[in-house]
């Protein structure tokens, strides 16, 4: 694979597949060639929309596909577990959006799935692929603010979304905290790693679903994180680490910055920017380049996104969703004590 182009198959063809696809064609060395929907006319829409050969109206004949090395998984994250498990199956490398799954138990069972395969696996956690936000972890982690004593951060949209919008659904896996505080959770994760206890609050709909979130996660070192999320309120989408010797500024768009402020005590603060060279603020390519990396090392999982790391997250996410209260159909309960019956290999 190291000299060929990696070839890519996307499966379901709604907003995050066409804002990939787009990214993907514009890499040299990827060439996306098959589309898999739950209808052949939409798979074939989308296949000539970006001119993509192969057009599938199920998720098997893509997965069966051994002309594709990857398979990105773009639905409604209810439906991961069944759409990356068919293809970690079939022995497909896959990289699928964030959240994960639904929770830890399914998390855990791809991760598994994967392991026993000996294939690829990555969450779409794109965040952890930003150059800036790579700078910035490698600068607390050289202790440039000291200890980490707090990180804030929050995502929130003003919506509205209607009933039937799948952030209303529960069928969908909607809710505030799945879809937009998995990356608040992810930042103070990236930062701090996974908390020791877990309080939460939210504000729920008739649906049942979680309108806005915040949790407060400690840590052993004394260390706090406040996340907080919502499909209500267009909240500063911002983040702040608070260290012993400083603090560093993340403004609006967090997890895709163009920027972050360096305070440190008894200095000017300094001002870190993006890289032109790094191409468009919001784009999907530097996660898209770590996969082609990683399989043409040989390498199963992504050591900046690794699969640890993503178990870790959903356990939070389940934490919350405990103490909260928000619980999907046919789902087993989540929490701690279902996360404990988790261990991968
Ligand atoms: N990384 C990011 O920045 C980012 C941004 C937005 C969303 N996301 C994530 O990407 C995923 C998709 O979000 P989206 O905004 O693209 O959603 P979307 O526009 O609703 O598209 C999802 C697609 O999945 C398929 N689908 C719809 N309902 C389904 C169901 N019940 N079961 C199985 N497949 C179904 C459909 O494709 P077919 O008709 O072809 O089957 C649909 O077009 C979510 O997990 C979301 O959290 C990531």
């Amino acid at each position: 694979m190291a000299e060929q182009r990696v070839r890519w198959g996307i499966l379901a063809t709604g907003g995050m597949a066409a804002t990939f696809t787009a990214d993907l064609v514009d890499l040299p060395d990827a060439e996306v060639v098959a589309v898999a929907s739950r209808t052949e006319a939409s798979a074939k829409a989308f296949a000539d929309r970006f001119g993509i050969p192969r057009a599938y109206g199920d998720w098997e004949s893509l997965a069966r596909d051994e002309d594709v090395d990857v398979v990105y998984v773009a639905t409604p994250h209810a439906a991961h577990r069944t759409a990356a498990g068919l293809c970690l199956e079939a022995g497909r490398n896959v990289l699928c959006e964030k959240p994960f799954t639904l929770n830890t138990r399914e998390a855990g069972e791809l991760v598994a799935l994967a392991r026993e395969r000996g294939v690829f696996l990555m969450e779409a956690m794109w965040m952890y692929c930003n150059p800036l936000v790579r700078r910035l972890k490698a600068l607390v982690a050289d202790g440039v603010i000291g200890e980490v004593r707090s990180v804030q951060a929050d995502f929130g949209l003003a919506g509205p979304f209607p009933p039937a919008h799948r952030l209303r659904d529960p069928a969908q896996g909607g809710g505030a905290l799945l879809d937009l505080g998995v990356y608040p959770v992810s930042f103070a994760q990236l930062l701090l790693g996974e908390p020791s206890d877990v309080a939460a609050r939210a504000v729920l709909s008739e649906e049942g679903v979680d309108l806005q979130t915040g949790a407060l996660l400690s840590y052993d070192s004394g260390a706090l994180a406040s996340v907080h999320c919502s499909i209500t309120g267009g909240t500063p989408n911002s983040a702040s680490v608070t260290g012993s010797l400083g603090r560093i500024d993340v403004p609006y768009g967090f997890f895709f910055p163009d920027h972050f402020v360096l305070h440190r005590d008894g200095r000017e603060p300094e001002k870190f920017t993006a890289d032109p060279a790094d191409g468009p603020r919001a784009s999907l390519q530097h996660e898209a380049r770590e996969v082609m990396r990683a399989l043409r090392a040989g390498e199963t999982e992504s050591p900046l996104v690794p699969l640890d790391g993503t178990l870790a997250v959903m356990r939070t996410l389940d934490a919350i969703r405990d103490r909260v209260g928000v619980r999907y159909p046919g789902e087993h309960p989540v929490g701690p004590a279902a996360a404990r019956e988790v261990t991968p290999a």
